[in-house]
């Protein structure tokens, strides 16, 4: 079976093919980042026009890197919600057109089960049940992964997303759109020790988020420490600690709280070394397996959704033609496939 993924919830165009005996075939991924940066942010309709132009070529190139033809796929994936409208119809109608004309199933896969997903094609994947940490530019979220579309959500961000407050932090050190990569890498020139940030809703029971008092206290350092040319790298120090930190206390009780014995972090952010040094240590303390993407799959991708699909796909049927995108969708709504 040769499923056909195609990603464009937002400033990233990921097109792959996944094959049920050899994995993931190839997979090519359009960043628009410098499209937005000047803006210092995803700019939706920037972001769909730029859709259009890049997703067909790059179906024709992995299907060419792949070696096979077009007529060879036999479903296609593609992401749902939720994302920026605009960017998701350009995905969903060229997918669903290629689909009608191939005559192929076609399914739309929610973003976040992709990336929760993503661990799976690697070696060594992790089986369900298992808890998942996800971290991206758009949600932060502690779920309970019972089975495939079994999503029980233990605690979410109240505000911010982990992604959206290093973009915002990096913003404020001058480091540019996308932050995550910058701010992680100035952290690590910074002094330990010289400032401590505070750990957000880890005094209360619970497993709920919050970043944005953290991004303002971050905000108020700075500007306390104007004329020190030495502090941005220290504060990122503080900030990327203070997250880090956040994350281990809250994913402690949550393996606690579930007795589970395998733990998943994915999403942009789990690209992130500090945060993988700090589970993976975790992970041997407490006796629970730590997975996460290949690097390479941590960010936005069409191989995800395209390992989605095949999980689906391969259970059921697909969808009817008429379709529909949706830009806020909660994962626990999600269903197991018909069987
Ligand atoms: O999963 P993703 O590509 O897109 C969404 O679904 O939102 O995540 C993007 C987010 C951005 O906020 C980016 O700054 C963050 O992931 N990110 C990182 C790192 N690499 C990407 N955050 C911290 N450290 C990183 N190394
Ligand atoms: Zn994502």
């Amino acid at each position: 079976m040769l499923i056909l993924g195609i990603e464009t919830s937002c400033d990233e165009t990921g097109i792959a093919l996944f094959d049920d005996t050899h994995g993931i075939v190839s997979h090519a991924v359009y960043s628009q980042v410098e499209i937005h940066a000047e803006y210092g942010g995803v700019v939706p309709e920037l972001a769909s026009r730029d859709h259009v132009r890049k997703t067909l070529p790059l179906i024709k190139q992995t299907i060419v890197e792949a070696g096979v033809k077009l007529t060879d796929v036999d479903g296609i994936a593609y992401t749902a919600g939720p994302g920026l409208v605009g960017a998701l119809l350009v995905g969903s109608s060229i997918a669903r057109s290629l689909a009608f004309a191939l005559d192929v199933p076609a399914l739309g896969i929610h973003h976040m089960e992709g990336h929760l997903l993503s661990p799976m094609l690697d070696d060594n994947p992790p089986t369900m049940p298992f808890l998942a940490l996800l971290v991206s530019g758009g949600h932060t979220m502690l779920v309970n992964v019972e089975g495939l579309g079994c999503y029980e959500i233990l605690g979410e961000s109240l505000d911010d997303a982990a992604g959206e407050a290093f973009d915002k932090v990096a913003k404020m050190l001058g480091l540019g759109y996308p932050g995550g990569p910058a701010v992680e890498k100035l952290a690590k020139l910074g002094t330990p020790g010289r400032f401590r940030f505070p750990r957000p809703m880890t005094n209360r029971p619970g497993l709920d988020f919050s970043f944005s008092g953290l991004k303002t206290y971050t905000l108020n350092t700075l500007n306390e420490h104007q004329n020190d040319p030495s502090v941005a790298a220290d504060v990122a120090h503080a900030f990327v600690e203070a997250v880090v930190d956040t994350f281990l206390i809250k994913c402690t009780r949550a393996i606690k709280q579930t007795g589970l014995s395998a733990l998943v972090v994915s999403g942009g952010v789990s690209a992130n070394q500090q945060l993988r040094l700090g589970l993976s240590d975790l992970g041997k303390k407490l006796g629970v397996t730590v997975h996460y993407p290949r690097f390479e799959f941590c960010t936005d991708n069409g191989a995800m959704i395209a390992y989605a699909g095949y999980r689906r796909l391969s259970a059921s049927a697909g969808e009817p033609l008429a379709y529909k995108v949706r830009p806020r969708w909660p994962l626990n709504l999600l269903q197991p496939p018909p069987t």
